[in-house]
């Protein structure tokens, strides 16, 4: 599966496997996800050590792998051409596959950005990943990303974005979208136990009119452009159930005002936040 441009719904998986008697359900939940029309997995060498891949790694067995499209990311202090290739192949191994989608220098660390690349362009020559991307970069280090050479081909960058964590608004999400670098917005629930973000009288307005519940609506707000991929994680079919049929959910201008009212558009220029 290759996308010119990520968009939608995909499937978070920090955390999993933290507590293995939650294992079964975890891998149905995913699965769950990926029967019904889900392809996007977000995953990272850091998650649990490496256990949120290897879950993946079982999760995906017995699925068309070309309709997958798995992201994984590395550790900055792994953002070398020598260090990103072992960590690249740690990944594949636990995650039972030959090639990644996509792979994201996890945050920004202290070895140059040139040499990130250099190692990233032979990864993908070989055909070990299909494109490369970077995480929690701000618009400062996007510009900067551009000015390197080969920084062009960043295929996208993931955020923390939610209702709440509106600050890549004011000016990182066009500068994307004009440059052609896909937006991913991660922890749509803001992270913890999907508690973090205010309930609010309006939210719970908008919710009842739908049918739906307040984090529904929360999702479905984060994609409401199209031009966002948001990666919920979920441990339950149940909850995986709510998510995708977040997808169907459109808000109207009136509703979005109300949301506003309570979670302001950004006005300026904030430090990015991350989680
Ligand atoms: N690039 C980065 O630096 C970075 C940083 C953070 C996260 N991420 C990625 O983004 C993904 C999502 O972020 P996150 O895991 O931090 O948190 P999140 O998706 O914002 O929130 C996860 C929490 O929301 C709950 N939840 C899921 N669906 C729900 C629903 N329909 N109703 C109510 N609660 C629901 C989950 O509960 P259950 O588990 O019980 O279903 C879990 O407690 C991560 O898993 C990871 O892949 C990337």
């Amino acid at each position: 599966m290759d996308f010119e441009k990520l968009t939608g719904l995909g499937i978070g998986t920090w955390g999993l496997d933290e507590n293995h008697k939650k294992k079964k359900d975890e891998i149905a939940a995913i699965r769950y996800g990926l029967d019904h029309g889900l392809n996007i997995i977000d995953t990272a060498e850091m998650y649990g050590d490496g256990k949120s891949e290897k879950l993946i790694g079982e999760a995906i067995k017995g699925y068309d792998r070309n309709k997958l499209f798995l992201i994984s990311k590395f550790y900055p202090y792994h953002a070398t051409p020598e260090l990103e290739r072992q960590s690249l192949a740690a990944s594949l191994k636990r995650m039972d596959t030959d090639y990644l989608d996509l792979y994201l220098l996890h945050w920004r660390g202290s070895h140059r950005l040139s040499d990130t690349i250099r190692g990233l362009e032979a990864l993908q020559k070989e055909g070990l990943i299909r494109h490369w991307g970077v995480s929690n970069f701000d618009t400062s280090d996007m510009k900067e990303l551009f000015t390197v050479p080969g920084g062009k081909e960043c295929f996208a960058n993931e955020d923390l974005y939610n209702i709440k964590e509106r600050g890549t608004e004011f000016n990182l999400q066009d500068w994307q979208e004009k440059h052609g670098v896909s937006f991913i917005g991660y922890s749509p629930f803001n992270s913890g136990k999907g508690d973090t973000i205010r309930i609010t009288q309006n939210l719970k307005i908008v919710a009842r009119d739908h049918h739906v519940t307040p984090h529904q609506i929360m999702l479905a707000w984060t994609m409401r452009n199209g031009n966002v991929l948001t990666i919920p994680k979920s441990s339950s079919i149940k909850h995986m159930k709510e998510n995708i049929a977040a997808q169907d959910i459109k808000l109207t201008d009136d509703e979005l005002r109300l949301i506003n009212s309570d979670f302001p558009i950004p006005t300026e220029k904030t430090p990015l936040a991350v989680i």
